[in-house]
């Protein structure tokens, strides 16, 4: 392996991103999960990813075979021994989180613990582990290859060296880096989820249709895509996850969860992944 072999933990939506930019960069990666057919799934994410980059000719083909060949696919841990940075980008559940962070942490005493958390806290990831001033957040933006923020959250126990060399891959990625204290939903979600679950507040009253709530913030506010259908990119179960985080966070009744976004998240309906979200996908 090489020295500045990169790994990354989790190839769901958020772990092929990453992977992907962090080859597209020169990087060598290693891209862990516990499923060989979720990594297989990342594996022709990444290569149809770095595609679009061919068609635009903003990437030529042999680059994009140089890339792929940076990518090498494990469903051992212990293939991340030696990685001076571990990106974590696992499901939300912080057990399970909790979990790896413990595990690499002392697989891996030397590597910088960097998790692409949503919303959890670093300063309790970073409690379990054998050096917490080496854990900090680098929470990416989907879709990864195209958004150009990274916040970098620093735990309590965070040092600046720490920061610095996140601070330093970021840019290296092309992404501009953001500070922000470890508080509920740092800055972006804390910003983004209370604008979509007033949205679903708004839906909720038959105050306007969904596709008139989108068209409202596309044309009225310049946004790209409408609050209801970021909801479904993002996925609904991430969006009432997050206002959890922030209404217990901060004991503030203005952080309820829309009722609505409860029952389509017990209903299933989580937006794109499952095809029907506040719209329907194919
Ligand atoms: N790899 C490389 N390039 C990609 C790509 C990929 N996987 N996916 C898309 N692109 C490129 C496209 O090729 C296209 O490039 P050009 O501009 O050069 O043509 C560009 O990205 C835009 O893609 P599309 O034309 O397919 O789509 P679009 O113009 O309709 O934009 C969008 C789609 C990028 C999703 C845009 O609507 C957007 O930015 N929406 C807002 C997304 C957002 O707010 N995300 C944040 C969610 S919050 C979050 O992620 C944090 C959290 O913790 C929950």
């Amino acid at each position: 392996m090489s020295q500045r072999t990169i790994g990354v933990v989790g190839a769901g939506t958020m772990g092929q991103g990453i992977a992907q930019v962090l080859v597209a960069s020169g990087l060598p990666v290693q891209l862990y999960d516990v499923a060989d057919e979720q990594l297989g799934r990342a594996q022709a994410a990444i290569d149809k990813g770095l595609g679009k980059l061919v068609a635009k000719e903003k990437l030529g083909e042999a680059e994009k075979g140089e890339a792929m060949a940076r990518l090498e696919l494990t469903t051992s841990l212990e293939a991340l021994r030696g990685c001076e940075v571990i990106i974590e980008a696992a499901p939300e559940q912080p057990a399970l989180k909790e979990k790896l962070f413990r595990d690499l942490s002392r697989l891996s005493h030397d590597a910088i613990l960097a998790s692409n958390t949503s919303s959890l806290s670093l300063t309790r990831l970073a409690a379990v582990c054998e050096r917490p001033e080496r854990v900090v957040g680098m929470h990416f933006f989907n879709p990864v290859p195209v958004l150009k923020l990274v916040e970098v959250i620093r735990a309590e126990q965070t040092s600046d060296a720490t920061v610095a060399r996140i601070e330093a891959l970021a840019r290296q990625l092309g992404k501009t880096p953001v500070a922000i204290a470890d508080s509920p939903g740092f800055a972006v979600n804390r910003l983004l989820v209370p604008m979509i679950n007033e949205a679903a507040f708004l839906l909720q009253e038959g105050a306007a249709s969904a596709e008139d709530i989108d068209q409202s913030m596309k044309l009225g506010a310049a946004h790209p895509m409408g609050p209801l259908a970021l909801a479904d990119l993002i996925g609904l179960d991430v969006c009432l996850a997050i206002m959890e985080v922030l209404q217990e966070g901060f004991g503030d009744p203005k952080y309820r969860p829309c009722p609505l976004l409860r029952r389509m998240v017990a209903a299933g309906y989580l937006g794109r992944k499952t095809g029907r979200g506040f719209h329907i996908y194919e």
